[in-house]
């Protein structure tokens, strides 16, 4: 099967960026390589694109998709909470912008055959870089039970977490569970029958939801890559971040926070007197979130939530 994209918010992603020639720019999780072939045609003649995916496959895609401009593109296989380091080894002082658009990509979903999808029966893996150890099967096989509801409750705010990870440890006791429709059912019907499809979504979600981020770590690496943000762009450089879930976005919206406004003097202090020098300011207060248009062409458009700032 060809590999898929469909880039979320590309027009306010392209105008938040605001891109010139001769930009220096980093696209820290290329996937079908929808904004990155946008954002390239922007800063010609003379600009450079850092691409970054921890997925292979994703880079060898972006490779194609770039490759008319592949003069003006460097891309690297790696987690993007490596960048300072990548920057660092390649002369890079700062650059003009940097994008993330979190999370996994249609083609993981669809044809990654990783266990992503609760509809397909595959191999429970879930790890976007298969250099990495731990696997979903693992985590779900060998994790003690109280691990699991912690995942379960902290990962996806699953409120069955602890009949589900009770059912599993039960299960498991007699076979390994192996494949992600196998691990769906399962949550499919340990969830109370009056609650199962009380909402829009499929019942697993949130626990598959739970798994992908404790396999790839995602937060940590989100929350490590954040706190480098100021001195990874150049002044007047823009950050934006498409987040699909509210942990992802409390992490960008908390770290920018401290970067604005991280005066930490009592509040009856008249004048500051710690020293705190902004680092960042955002463009707008509440994030941007894709129109109703997009949503209905593209479902999973519809939890994105955009925040941009900008180095001051
Ligand atoms: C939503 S897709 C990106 C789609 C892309 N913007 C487009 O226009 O097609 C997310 C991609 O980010 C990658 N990814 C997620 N977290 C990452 C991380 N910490 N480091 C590097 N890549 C990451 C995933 O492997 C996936 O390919």
């Amino acid at each position: 099967m060809g590999f898929e994209h469909t880039s979320v918010m590309p027009q306010e992603v392209h105008e938040h960026q605001n891109l010139k020639p001769g930009n220096i720019i980093v696209d820290c999780t290329l996937g079908g390589a929808g904004h990155a072939l946008a954002a390239i045609k922007a800063i010609l003649p003379g600009g450079t694109l850092i691409g970054i995916d921890q997925d292979l496959d994703a880079i060898k895609h972006a490779k194609k998709i770039l490759h008319p401009f592949e003069k003006n593109a460097v891309l690297f296989h790696s987690n993007f909470s490596e960048l300072p380091k990548i920057l660092n080894s390649n002369g890079i002082k700062g650059v003009n912008s940097i994008l993330l658009d979190l999370g996994f990509s249609l083609n993981q979903l669809k044809n990654g055959k990783r266990g992503f999808s609760f509809n397909k029966n595959e191999p429970l893996d879930m790890r976007m870089d298969i250099r990495n150890d731990l696997t979903a099967f693992e985590i779900i096989n060998s994790f003690p039970e109280s691990e699991l509801v912690n995942i379960f409750f902290k990962f996806g705010e699953e409120k069955f977490s602890r009949r589900i990870a009770k059912r599993i440890v039960e299960t498991r006791r007699h076979a390994p569970i192996h494949t992600s429709l196998e691990l769906a059912q399962m949550i499919t019907e340990t969830i109370p029958a009056k609650n199962r499809f009380k909402s829009r979504i499929h019942p697993a979600t949130r626990i598959f939801q739970a798994l992908r981020i404790a396999v790839n770590r995602e937060l940590e690496r989100l929350e490590k890559f954040m706190k480098t943000v100021p001195s990874l762009l150049l002044k007047g450089g823009r950050l934006c971040v498409i987040s699909f879930h509210s942990l992802e976005d409390r992490i960008v919206k908390q770290a920018l926070r401290k970067f604005e406004n991280g005066c930490t003097c009592p509040r009856e202090l008249p004048i500051c007197s710690c020293g705190f020098v902004p680092q960042m300011e955002s463009v707008f207060r509440k994030p941007l979130v894709p129109t109703k248009e997009e949503t209905a062409l593209n479902p999973m458009a519809r939890s994105a939530k955009l925040r941009v700032a900008q180095r001051v």
